[in-house]
């Protein structure tokens, strides 16, 4: 496995579905976690203490330049350094194009894609001064697959890429790589709402013949993020089972 002993890692939207994957597999890995989530993330950052994790719960809107540099602040002023980024807060707006709202769209370009402007600026100064840093970002098989419903979301996970793309060629002589993982159908809240036959049904659309879980995520951001992957940069993770690209 992968270590990051010694790394401070901050992990948006960790207090649900993959974000706790990926907070529960960075701890493992040895790192030092920021649990940031708008929603309350203290009883996951409790359950992961207690199994021996060492992470925090910091309350953060990561569209919101003040609640981000707050937080920045009181971690540099514990620990001292943050070497990793994952931009993994997100959401979902669904509604058919010509029915969706101009606040639907909005919100979740916001959330989604403003969001990595915002929790960037941040943390780049401080990755730029110790001349390391990865910064990892949820894109989705819908950037490249689309989906009906999901004009916003899919244009924002598109998005996504595109700001790695560009952001890895500005900073990767500061010893710091800009990618994405883009998970497919993975187990969330979300997921688990969708009725047992359409699930049966998606599995068979998958070569492993199962749904990702919050774990599998986890990984693939390990992997991103550490240092053995130095030489990775600017790419997208296809993290789906097998399912894209065909
Ligand atoms: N679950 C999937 O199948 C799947 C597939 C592809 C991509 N993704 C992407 O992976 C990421 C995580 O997905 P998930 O299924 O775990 O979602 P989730 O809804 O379970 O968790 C997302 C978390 O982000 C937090 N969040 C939302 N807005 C925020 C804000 N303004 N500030 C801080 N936190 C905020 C939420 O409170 C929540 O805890 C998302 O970016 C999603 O688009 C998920």
């Amino acid at each position: 496995m992968f270590r990051l002993d010694g790394q401070v890692a901050i992990v948006t939207g960790g207090a649900n579905g993959i974000g706790v994957g990926i907070c529960e597999v960075f701890t493992k890995a040895g790192a030092t976690v920021a649990c940031w989530d708008i929603a309350d993330g203290q009883a996951v950052a409790d359950r992961i203490a207690a199994n021996g994790g060492t992470i925090f719960y910091q309350k953060v809107n990561v569209t919101s330049k003040e609640s981000v540099e707050t937080a920045v602040a009181e971690i540099m002023d514990k620990h001292g350094r943050i070497d990793i980024l994952i931009n993994n807060a997100g959401i979902i707006r669904d509604k058919s194009f010509m029915k969706m709202t101009e606040d639907q769209w909005d919100s979740v370009m916001t959330v989604n894609v403003k969001s990595l402007f915002v929790t960037s600026k941040a943390v780049l100064p401080h990755m730029i001064a110790a001349q390391y840093g990865r910064i990892v970002s949820a894109s989705s098989i819908n950037a490249m697959n689309g989906a009906y419903g999901q004009t916003n979301y899919s244009a924002s996970k598109a998005a996504i890429q595109g700001f790695t793309r560009s952001l890895c060629r500005e900073v990767g002589k500061h010893g710091i790589t800009v990618n994405c993982v883009a998970p497919g159908y993975i187990k969330s809240a979300m997921t688990e709402s969708i009725p047992a036959e359409v699930v049966a049904g998606a599995i068979k659309q998958i070569p492993v013949r199962r749904i990702g879980l919050p774990e599998d995520m986890g990984y693939a951001y390990l992997y991103l993020s550490s240092k053995e992957a130095g030489f990775v940069n600017g790419i997208t993770l296809h993290a789906n089972g097998g399912i894209y690209p065909i």
